[in-house]
This record gives C-alpha cells, sequence and structure tokens, in this order.
C-alpha cells in the first residue's frame, strides 16, 4: 500500500487504527463494512490490500455511500440478505468507553450499522483518540424515527429523558443544507443532547418503549474490540 503524505493527526490516527483492523482479514471472508470519514479509509486501504493480495471478499455495506464507495474500488458488495451471516464488521464511532459501549450515527447510519453489527462473528471498532471517553454522551445521540408522528415521538422522548432524572434536554431535528436530513431508510434523524448517560441500557430500554423509534445510536454489548491509532502510527487496543 502506497504511503500518503500529508495527513493530519486525526487522518494519520485514522489509518493507523484502519490498518490494525485489516490485518485480521483473512482470504475468503463476509465483512461488513462501516460508514463514516474513518471506514472511508479503512475501505481505501481494504481494497488497495485485496487488490494487491487477490483477496476474494463478500461485503455488505452499511450505507449507500460505503457501498458506492466499496464498489468504485474494485470491491464486491452485496445485499446483506445475500450474503447471509459476516465474520467480521470494521466501523468507526462517535464515543467509546471502557467497557466497548459506543456511541454511534454521526453520519446518520446507525440503524443499518446496527443490523450489520449484529450480524457478524466479530465487530470491531476503529477510531482515533479523540473518540475514547469514560462516560457516553458528550456526543449528541442519534435517534432515527419515522416521518409518520415524529413530533409525537419527540415529546414521548422528552417525557421518557424526565422519567429517567436526565431532565429537560436539546433535541434537534437533523437537517441538512436546510432540509430535514433523510436516511438511508428514509427515516428522520432527532440529536439528543444529554451530556452524560449515567445508565445506557436504562436509557436504551426507555427507548424501546416508544413507538416511532426505529433505533438509537447506542452500541451496547456489540462490540468486540476496539483499535485505537494514534497520529505516530501506533495502535491501542480496547
Ligand atoms: C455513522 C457512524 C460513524 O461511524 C461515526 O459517526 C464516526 O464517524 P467518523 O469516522 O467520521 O468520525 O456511526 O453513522
Amino acid at each position: 500500500m502506497s504511503e500518503p503524505t500529508d495527513l493530519s493527526p486525526s487522518d494519520a490516527a485514522k489509518l493507523a487504527a484502519s490498518r490494525a483492523a485489516i490485518a485480521l482479514v483473512e482470504d475468503g471472508m463476509k465483512l461488513g463494512l462501516g460508514t463514516g470519514s474513518t471506514a472511508v479509509i479503512m475501505v481505501r486501504e481494504l481494497a488497495a490490500r485485496a487488490r494487491a493480495e487477490g483477496l476474494s471478499l463478500r461485503c455488505a455495506a452499511t450505507s449507500q455511500a460505503t457501498a458506492d464507495l466499496a464498489s468504485s474500488l474494485g470491491l464486491r458488495v452485496e445485499p446483506l440478505d445475500q450474503i447471509g451471516w459476516l465474520d467480521l464488521t470494521i466501523d468507526g464511532a462517535d464515543e467509546v468507553d471502557p467497557d466497548l459501549n459506543l456511541i454511534k450515527g454521526g453520519g446518520g447510519a446507525h440503524l443499518r450499522e446496527k443490523i450489520v453489527a449484529r450480524a457478524s462473528d466479530r465487530m470491531v471498532v476503529i477510531a482515533d483518540p479523540g473518540k475514547v471517553v469514560e462516560t457516553l454522551g458528550a456526543f449528541h445521540l442519534p435517534v432515527e424515527v419515522i416521518q409518520f408522528g415524529w413530533q409525537i415521538t419527540e415529546r414521548l422522548i422528552r417525557e421518557m429523558l424526565e422519567a429517567q432524572g436526565l431532565g429537560q434536554r436539546p433535541i434537534l431535528l437533523r437537517k441538512r443544507d436546510g432540509q430535514p436530513f433523510l436516511t438511508d431508510e428514509g427515516n428522520l434523524i432527532l440529536d439528543l443532547s444529554l451530556e452524560a448517560i449515567p445508565d445506557p441500557a436504562r436509557l436504551a430500554r426507555g427507548f424501546a418503549d416508544i413507538p416511532g423509534v426505529v433505533e438509537h445510536g447506542l452500541f451496547l454489548g456489540i462490540c468486540d474490540l476496539a483499535i485505537i491509532g494514534k497520529p505516530d502510527g501506533s495502535v491501542v487496543e480496547l
């Protein structure tokens, strides 16, 4: 693989994590490919390695953007249901805590990301050091909701947060170019500013009780390994 030049420290860290994760890939594997800027670096590196070594891989993508990128680089991308169970998923994250619980969905792809991760023997997160936290919640928590009655869903979320003692928190309808952001599934995203999530499992149960919530960005007990890259090219595993 060629050595990229002029990388920012953050991109150098993402590259280091990507390369360490890609070292886990073996010929014949069925892979889940994540979404986001770290996943873009990983997919480029994966495609370069697959080309150089003639690896035969089957890939399921967690977003249309990743599917388009991976296909354009020569990776074989197929619908998840056509591939079936996956050996390994490699994805980024917005936050990783010491128990490998995550916040994901900064790119709005957490619904497909969670399905793909749960359909894998192993989920490996790749991230730069800025993603490692003691307690989840400083990053906004994305919640995907269906369009029908979304303001009622938002109200029910507010009531649930209050009932859980999380108080009144800002909730923003995600927008892009002034218009509501639509996920690959045609749903809306509500971004919750919670500051800290003392009991992620309880919060996840709260979302499960609200009709209209399709999926939230808490990934609890799903990640098997987090590879944290550093700008000097080294990595730390959590
Ligand atoms: C997309 C995600 C991403 O993995 C997460 O937002 C991290 O993105 P980046 O690598 O750009 O920091 O969950 O839905």
